[in-house]
């Protein structure tokens, strides 16, 4: 039960083992109420895709947890996955350590879920590595108190989310081949959850409803308003895919979907200049999980 290894890697010789951390895009998002605590109640669908961070990971006998490369401009200490090997390093009480290397190509602050699901990937990988077996449920219930969309990665499968996005049905999701378009700017999930604005009381609908009609992301008038960028690209999307094109998450990162990869290809090689963006497939299982 170890990762692949990777012999390009710096790190090579101390071992360190590479893993998956798949983005997510949600299919659509509704906001069905509001906990004590502040946090939303959700309704969503977690499509996986198989653009993916890497994890680095090399077990350290003196039990630290150093983080060997990330992302610039976040600090060690808030990494969420060096935050999820000190989590799971307190729940065991186990005495060893590791390096945390992470490897991104998922763009942070996206809608795309790409540092719960490097904390997802952190909490799985170790858990083997240290073999301290704690059962899946209980990791994704650690997972929670990193991230609302830590669970789904946890989980492994495309789903159908409610609650805070823990609890989680998973689904076997037409292919579908998606452009995912990255609008350069970095959106606050809090200040869009915040915004007097947001739709708080969407109606709770069932698979087949949302089958049936034609249900979006309550968060993108309020994304729309705050962030000109992501309201451009959105119209810009819509225009060249014709198939209509929505918000991820709380954005920046808009998508549309297609059944032929072509199609996506020519239009991602239209996207201009000032925005990025690239093409991915959907996944029902997350490769991280046919590795373990
Ligand atoms: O869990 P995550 O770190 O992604 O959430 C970021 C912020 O988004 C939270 O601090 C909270 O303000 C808001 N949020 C929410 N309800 C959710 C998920 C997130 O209000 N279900």
């Amino acid at each position: 039960m170890t990762g692949s290894s990777d012999p390009g890697a710096p790190d090579a010789h101390a071992r360190v083992s590479w893993w998956p951390a798949p983005a997510k895009l949600n299919l659509f998002l509704h906001v069905t109420g509001r906990y004590a605590d502040g946090y939303h109640a959700l309704q969503t669908i977690f499509q996986l895709i198989d653009r993916c961070d890497r994890i680095g990971l090399a077990v350290r006998r003196d039990g630290r947890i150093e983080r060997r490369a990330g992302l610039a401009g976040v600090e060690p200490q808030r990494d969420l996955a060096v935050r999820a090997a000190r989590l799971l390093q307190e729940y065991t009480g186990i005495t060893l350590g590791a390096d945390v290397h992470v490897d991104k190509h998922i763009p942070a602050g996206g809608g795309l879920g790409g540092g719960s699901s490097d904390a997802a990937t952190v909490l799985l990988g170790l858990n083997a590595l240290w073999g301290t077996q704690v059962p899946r449920g209980e990791l994704a219930r650690l997972g929670l108190a990193l991230g609302a969309d830590v669970p789904v990665f946890v989980g492994g499968h495309s789903a159908w989310g409610e609650g805070r996005g823990e609890q989680l049905w998973p689904l076997a999701l037409p292919p579908r081949c998606y452009l995912v378009l990255h609008p350069q700017v970095a959106v606050s999930t809090a200040e869009v959850f915040q915004s007097p604005d947001l739709t708080r009381n969407s109606a709770v609908i069932t698979l087949r409803e949302y089958a049936a009609e034609c249900v979006g992301n309550v968060c993108e008038p309020v994304v729309r308003a705050r962030y000109p960028q992501v309201a451009e690209a959105l119209e810009w999307l819509s225009h060249e895919a014709r198939v209509g094109a929505q918000l991820t998450g709380t954005g920046s990162c808009i998508f549309a979907g297609f059944e032929r990869e072509q199609d996506a290809r020519q239009i991602a090689a239209r996207i201009p200049a000032r925005w990025s963006g690239f093409v991915a497939r959907g996944l029902d299982r997350s490769p991280l999980h046919a590795m373990l």
